[in-house]
């Protein structure tokens, strides 16, 4: 699927900076986790609205050697094709429900002789034909078996066909259903999306087929490696305008009644069924043809069209397209790319064949009103949608298990064409940000785990739910690209064509792209590794967490260690490899690049004269953090502080990144990593100060409810004040933007770090330019990039006015990345009642939308003074949220971390205990592990606190002054 939950990464990543408190960070952190996912088919599912009447209902025991009791298909029957006819009323029936008719003929060859006929189904209610919902047809037109009963089986989804003697094997069959299902607004499967334009209640009929929704739109082998290929039909009111993957063969009347038609789509190639999509709507569109005659269409509301809010995607979608036919040596596998933006939808985007889906504001850009950091998630998520088109879709992982492939491979190669469409912005960069450091953080728990998991190991919905966390996503990119930097990118594509090539319109596990890699390797002479491709990546996907790379400048010794935030924590997951790796080492000294190096005991590389430094890692572009002896990292603090460009400036984030990383694990002194930041009085680049208010973060979290915080943001003041006024000179006082994307990031940084830390300058930047806005509401006189901090900022510091402005300027807003920016601005009140009542509304589906419902709790959480309201609140409410808002779903984890962030008390853990305690019977679906993770960081705060507070209070005091 797609990526970002609530917010953009890039939004994420300034999230972290904004203004008051972490208000933004939890949003921010929870962000690249959500990449693409969808809610959790299983436990959220609520009861029927359709119900089968002979539905069978497994609530004792179930023998698990049936077939229909296992959650996997019998291989016995493959699919090859589908006729589907859908018909979707987007007005309500007698009983107020929306529904969709549905029939669909499945073509299929036997391939094991078998008497039951196995096949998904979730929610449908099927229409009798001579008491059996199917009708079953044998293709050579001989007697098919007759059908004894069929029954729906709840728990496995699936409807199973009981026949007298067995299908025989090679033999082709037809099997025919009608049904009913519901359109409901569970963002599942065909369900139906809601907006007003001109004060008019508008209805979508859309699709959410990923993971395993496809069986609650039509009866299927719902799983990837069952491709097939499909005729889609739409039956549709006659003003409406019907998209699927294809392109339309033509569009009649409905016979009998002509206020309807029919649509007939083209012929799929063969593929899987959760990339399926179709989309009844009133959506304009803007198009182009790219060079390769492929029809680009981008489709939303027709405000937002007329607008010209789609216009950014089309400039940038012919140019990704291009790119990556190039990048795979695969001409785009079809005729059309469609895109749409939906006023509701679960994950950040999917990328169906043909037909992408994205939340508007993963689409949309209107130049006035979005920010920079806007236009970067649209370019990148176009181009991680796109991506898929070749990876994902024309070549597919077997199953759910090699998920990470899938996402990984996306999640790297979307900042590579990003990057091609935006080649000033430096795009592929951020990546270590946004990516590698992010996912590292979970990483270096001991709950982590390994990024592949053995097929069999998944096999519910839930559990497939599950895979879509951020080590699928960012460390699959990160330890992608980490492959992609030691062989070279133009042998890795060498390798990939090969591998797309090979098996275009099937399946693959993921040794299959390793040992075409192999092949790219063997094939080209002056490449040298120390083992082959999957010897190495082994060690990266089969084990979690990464190495800690020990370097002795003295003697030279170099070693690696698993790194564990807290030492003292207990890996009871057993690795074969030991919890080592097969690393690969670039390194600088003294500024100058050495050779590339395979990790072993001692190198003369990394033996230091009395005047030299070295430092690994170029670019981290290796999954792994690096500590030095003391000597080293205080000759780099110097050099830091005296000279700074003699470092590239990614490893200037990482000097910062790692050093706090390894304070945590108490492998230097926290002053140390303190110390390392004491460079940054003369550094403007963005993504140093991004890995330091990041680390910094984490001690304000600690912080910023004792004695620490006054020195902590008098030190911040110091730090952050030549920046401000470095802004300020460089955009004439606030007036303009700096010219690159960087530059205009950093901008946020200064503002938000020098506001929330109590600059008063900066204060009274934001009040006023807020006021001018509350003079004349019709005229927002503040920057698109800096609506975040300065509204924020300007919320915490003003009273029930200013929030009742941003309110009702939320409540009116027609764009949602305005919307999104008051939505989080608003939880930055400093006010404990405005915050609770915030809090009620976020209940209220008439005010906060509830795909956005968990993202507001959370970012009140991340206030200060908000997040005990929501602790009660959701202590109080979980049984109703969890019913309410689909348990399992991957908001739930990223609820229970905002919440649970600040913890590091005894007493907060004994409360979060009994919060698990007493919530037992009612679970924590997707969220268990972030439950369980939780529980491991709070014990790891306390202790962080009892040991470093005395010395970070000293360190602030004394370098404040
Ligand atoms: C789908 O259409 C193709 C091309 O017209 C046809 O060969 C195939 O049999 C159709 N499939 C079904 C199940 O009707
Ligand atoms: C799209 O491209 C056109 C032509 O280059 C340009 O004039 C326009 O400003 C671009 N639109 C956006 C939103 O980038
Ligand atoms: C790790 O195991 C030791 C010994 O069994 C135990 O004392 C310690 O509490 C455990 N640590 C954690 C973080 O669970
Ligand atoms: C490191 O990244 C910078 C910025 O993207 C780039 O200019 C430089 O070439 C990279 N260095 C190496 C050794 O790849
Ligand atoms: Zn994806």
């Amino acid at each position: 699927m797609a990526k970002g939950f609530y917010i953009s990464k890039s939004l994420g990543i300034l999230g972290i900076l904004l203004g008051i408190a972490a208000v933004c960070t939890i949003v921010a952190l929870s962000v690249v986790y959500a990449q693409e996912k969808n809610r959790n088919a299983e436990s959220s599912a609520p009861v029927p609205t359709l119900p089968d009447t002979t539905a069978t209902t497994l609530t004792t025991s179930v023998d698990a050697s049936k077939p229909w009791n296992q959650y996997r298909l019998p291989k016995s029957l493959i699919p090859d094709s589908y006729q589907v006819t859908l018909r979707p009323y987007l007005t309500p029936n007698e009983q107020g429900l929306y529904i969709f008719e549905g029939s669909s003929t499945v073509l299929f060859t036997c391939n094991e002789a078998t008497d039951v006929i196995i096949i998904h189904s979730k929610k449908l209610e099927y229409t009798l034909v001579q008491g059996h919902r199917v009708v079953l047809r044998a293709l050579d037109g001989s007697q098919p078996p007759g059908i004894i009963r069929t029954e729906l089986v709840e728990r496995t989804e699936y409807l199973v066909v009981h026949l007298e003697s067995p299908l025989t094997k090679g033999k082709q069959y037809e099997m025919e259903s009608k049904f009913k299902g519901e359109l409901a607004d569970d963002l599942a499967g065909f369900y139906r999306s809601e907006y007003v334009e001109n004060d008019v209640k508008k209805v979508v009929a859309t699709t959410q087929m990923q993971a395993t929704d496809a069986r609650k739109s039509f009866p299927c082998f719902d799983e990837p490696a069952m491709k097939a290929k499909f005729n889609i039909t739409l039956i549709h009111p006659n003003h409406l305008t019907a998209l699927s993957n294809m392109l339309p063969k033509g569009d009649t009347p409905l016979q009998g009644d002509s206020s309807w038609h029919v649509t007939e789509f083209h012929t799929t190639p063969k593929m899987s069924t959760y990339l399926l999509a179709y989309i009844v709507s009133e959506f304009q569109k803007v198009d182009s043809e790219s060079p390769n005659k492929v029809l680009i269409r981008i489709w939303a509301r027709p405000s937002a069209i007329a607008q010209g809010h789609g216009n950014y995607a089309l400039n940038v979608t012919g140019p990704i397209l291009n790119f990556f036919a190039g990048h795979y040596n695969t001409p785009y596998p079809l005729e059309k790319s469609d895109q749409i933006g939906l006023p509701d939808f679960n994950a950040g985007a999917m990328e169906n064949w043909g037909l992408v889906t994205y939340r508007e504001n993963s689409l949309l850009f209107d130049p006035q009103i979005s920010s920079i950091s806007n236009k970067e998630r649209v370019v990148t998520v176009i181009a991680h949608e796109l991506a898929h088109q070749w990876f994902g879709n024309l070549v597919t992982v077997d199953w759910w298990n090699d998920l990470w492939l899938n996402e990984g491979f996306a999640s790297y190669v979307e900042y590579l064409g990003a990057d091609y469409a935006e080649p000033t912005w430096n795009l592929k960069d951020l990546i270590v940000l946004n990516d590698v450091y992010r996912v590292m953080a979970v990483d270096s728990l001991a709950s982590s785990h390994p990024l592949s998991t053995p097929a069999e190991e998944i096999n519910t919905p839930a559990q497939i739910s599950e895979l879509f966390d951020s080590i699928t996503y960012s460390k699959g990119a990160s330890v992608i690209r980490m492959l992609s930097s030691f062989l070279t990118e133009d042998l890795f594509k060498k390798g990939l064509s090969s591998y797309l090539h090979t098996f275009e319109y099937s399946n693959t596990i993921y040794l299959d792209l390793w040992s075409h890699l192999q092949m790219a390797v063997d094939n080209q002479t002056g490449i040298q590794l120390p083992a082959p491709v999957r010897t190495i990546m082994d060690r990266w996907i089969l084990q979690m967490g990464f190495p800690v790379i020990t370097v002795n400048t003295v003697t030279g010794d170099i070693s690696q260690e698993h790194f564990l935030l807290d030492p003292e924590s207990n890996v009871t997951r057993p690795s074969e490899f030991n919890y080592l790796w097969i690393v690969p080492i670039s390194s600088i000294r003294n500024g100058r690049q050495q050779e590339n190096y395979w990790l072993n005991a001692q190198s003369p590389l990394f033996k230091t004269a009395a005047n030299e430094w070295v430092l690994l890692n170029l670019n981290v572009t290796g999954y792994y953090q690096v500590n030095y002896d003391p000597e080293n990292w205080r000759k780099i603090q110097t050099q830091l502080q005296t000279n700074l460009s003699v470092i590239p400036v990614i490893n200037r984030a990482q000097v910062i990144h790692d050093a706090f990383n390894l304070a945590s694990a108490k492998r230097i002194p926290v002053t140390m990593a303190l110390d390392n930041t004491l460079f940054l009085s003369g550094e403007v680049e963005y993504m140093p100060w991004e890995a330091a208010l990041s680390s910094l973060n984490y001690f304000k979290l600690m912080f910023d409810r004792s004695e620490v915080y006054g020195p902590m943001k008098k030190y911040m003041r110091k730090q952050v004040l030549p920046l401000f006024n470095h802004f300020q000179g460089l955009t004439s006082n606030w007036t303009v933007r700096p010219p690159t994307l960087m530059e205009q990031y950093n901008e946020v940084n200064a503002i938000s770090t020098a506001c929330s830390n109590g600059l008063d300058q900066c204060k009274l930047l934001v009040s006023s330019l807020f006021k001018e806005w509350m003079r004349n509401s019709s005229h927002n006189p503040i920057h698109p990039n800096l609506r975040s901090t300065v509204y924020c900022n300007a919320i915490a510091q003003g009273g029930e006015d200013e929030w009742n402005f941003a309110w009702d300027q939320f409540r009116n807003a027609t764009l949602v990345n305005e919307a999104d920016k008051l939505r989080s601005a608003l939880a930055c009140s400093n006010q404990v009642w405005i915050l609770n009542r915030y809090l009620s509304y976020t209940l209220n589906p008439d005010y906060i939308r509830k795909q956005d419902a968990t993202s507001t709790i959370s970012s009140i959480a991340s206030n200060v003074v908000g997040q005990t309201l929501v602790w009660d609140f959701v202590r109080s409410n979980w049984k109703k949220l969890f019913e309410d808002y689909g348990g399992g779903s991957f908001s739930f984890s990223n609820l229970i971390q905002a919440v649970t962030r600040r913890f590091s008390t005894e007493y907060e853990l004994q409360q979060l205990e009994q919060f698990k305690m007493d919530n037992m019977d009612t679970g924590f679906g997707s969220g268990t592990r972030a439950l369980e993770q939780a529980l491991e960081k709070t014990k790891a705060n306390i202790k962080w606190v009892k040991e470093n507070k005395e010395a970070v209070l000293q360190w602030f005091t004394a370098n404040s002054q």
